[in-house]
């Protein structure tokens, strides 16, 4: 009897992504290039706008849709013939930082109802070490009333595309992928050669998977809030981060991360998966837990250096109006979910600040939504302080010309990315 990857192959088999945000769709397409595709998410809007080769996260153009054989829906009936499930639902946290498994366990529930004896499930969501087999598999066994690894194989395999980065594809990096025992680990790593250019990693187990993806953005976290830590030492001690940045950069060894904003759905968010698996084995992950509070503590940091400066040159912060130009929560991406933007923003409110915010690729209706503050379309100066909080290319060629027309004669450029450094001489700067 063939396997389920040469039915695939031989399109007499179907694949389905279970989730088509920022990861599955991708991957839905790719894999529609060469093998039958059913692409389900249960926002029946976002399915509408992929019917129409539109992607509703706005990184995909309309010709990648082209010659793909995939059928968008958000029926389940439609998943009743497919033999591999690759899911890609959300993994956030809640209010208070713990892991918000409601969106995997609802996925797990939609394939837990059609799944079949033979078919393979592969998690693709962030997620601690341990989830897939102990939060989802149960659950796997108890819709479909099979046993795990006898009846149906289950695998692990992170996703590494990063938002508006056009080098790192999907394609263009090794992926690293797992299943429960040496037969579904060989078979899932072969469906993902498929699409993966670059190869497939066998990772030795799901949970060596899991942990790998973990570790991959908690090393960034807690590597960027170090620096968060010295700028905060740098500023008391009168000397530019950035400066002290190029200089100890030429050395072979030292490691380029850069001061900032840490927003986002994974380095902000994935942390904190881990510090919750590392609890309730009875361990305070203290270096990881420390890092999260750095970089969750910079929005503040930043108001509050802001108004200081707003301050020492006379104006009273009730008075000040502040011009904050970025929203999203990184460079040149239209997504704004988690941006630490918003924290700055808050903190100059409660000092009562006037604030304008400003950006050429968010979503207007969207930050209203889920931040509650209007974007302004034009940037009516004089202010007393701009602060540039996202370093999106539109921003690039801004000189001290520009700056200087937007602000009052004692007004404060804050610039937290260190974009304009080298070509401030007059105005009143300051960076992270
Ligand atoms: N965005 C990234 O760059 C990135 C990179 C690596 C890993 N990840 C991880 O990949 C996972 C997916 O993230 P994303 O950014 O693609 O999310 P997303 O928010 O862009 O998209 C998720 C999609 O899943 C759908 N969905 C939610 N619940 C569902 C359910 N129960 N059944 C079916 N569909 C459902 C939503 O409607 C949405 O279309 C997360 O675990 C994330 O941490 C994301």
């Amino acid at each position: 009897m063939s396997n389920v990857y040469e039915k695939l192959v031989r399109k007499e088999a179907k694949l389905a992504v279970i989730g088509l945000g920022y990861v599955g769709l991708p991957i839905a397409l790719e894999f529609a290039r060469r093998i039958k595709v059913v692409g389900f998410d249960i926002n029946e809007k976002r399915v509408e706008m992929m019917r129409r080769k539109e992607d509703p996260s706005n990184e995909l153009e309309p010709s990648e849709f082209d010659g793909c054989d995939i059928h968008f829906t958000a029926d389940l009936e439609d998943l009743r013939d497919v033999e591999f499930f690759i899911v890609a639902v959300p993994t956030p946290i809640d209010q208070q930082n713990i892991p918000d498994l409601t969106p995997l366990l609802g996925a797990t529930r939609t394939v837990g109802q059609v799944l079949k004896k033979n078919d393979y499930v592969v998690y693709e969501s962030t997620v601690y070490p341990g989830c897939t087999e102990e939060d989802c598999v149960p659950l796997l066994e108890r819709l479909s009333n099979l046993k795990f690894v006898e009846d149906f194989k289950v695998g692990y395999s992170p996703e590494r595309i990063n938002p508006g980065d056009k080098e790192h594809t999907l394609s263009s990096i090794v992926k690293v992928s797992s299943g429960c025992d040496p037969e579904s680990s060989e078979i899932i790593a072969k469906v993902y050669e498929l699409v993966v250019k670059a190869g497939v990693h066998r990772a030795a187990s799901i949970k060596v998977a899991e942990a790998a993806k973990i570790i991959e953005n908690t090393q960034r976290d807690v590597n960027i809030a170090l620096i968060n830590e010295l700028s905060i030492i740098f500023n008391r001690m009168g000397i530019n981060t950035y400066d002290v940045l190029e200089a100890a950069g030429t050395k072979w060894n030292f490691l380029k991360f850069q001061p900032g904003l840490v927003g986002g759905h994974c380095i902000g968010v994935d942390p904190y998966y881990l510090v919750y698996k590392a609890k309730e084995l009875g361990y305070h992950a203290q270096i990881i837990d420390s890092g999260r509070y750095v970089n969750d503590s910079m929005g503040g940091y930043v108001a509050k250096q802001t108004v200081k400066k707003v301050i020492a040159s006379g104006t009273n912060p009730a008075d000040a109006r502040i011009l904050v130009m970025g929203a999203t929560f990184k460079e040149n991406v239209t997504d704004i979910r988690n941006s630490k933007v918003a924290d700055v923003v808050n903190e100059l409110k409660s000092f009562s600040c006037h604030v304008d915010v400003t950006d050429p690729h968010a979503d207007a209706a969207e930050v209203k939504h889920e931040y509650g503050y209007e974007l302004s379309h034009e940037m009516k100066g004089p202010y007393d302080a701009i602060i540039v909080a996202v370093n999106h290319s539109d921003y690039a060629n801004k000189d001290e010309a520009w700056f200087k027309g937007m602000l009052k004669p004692k007004g404060v450029l804050v610039d937290l990315k260190g974009i304009y450094r080298t070509r401030i001489k007059d105005l009143t700067y300051w960076s992270l």
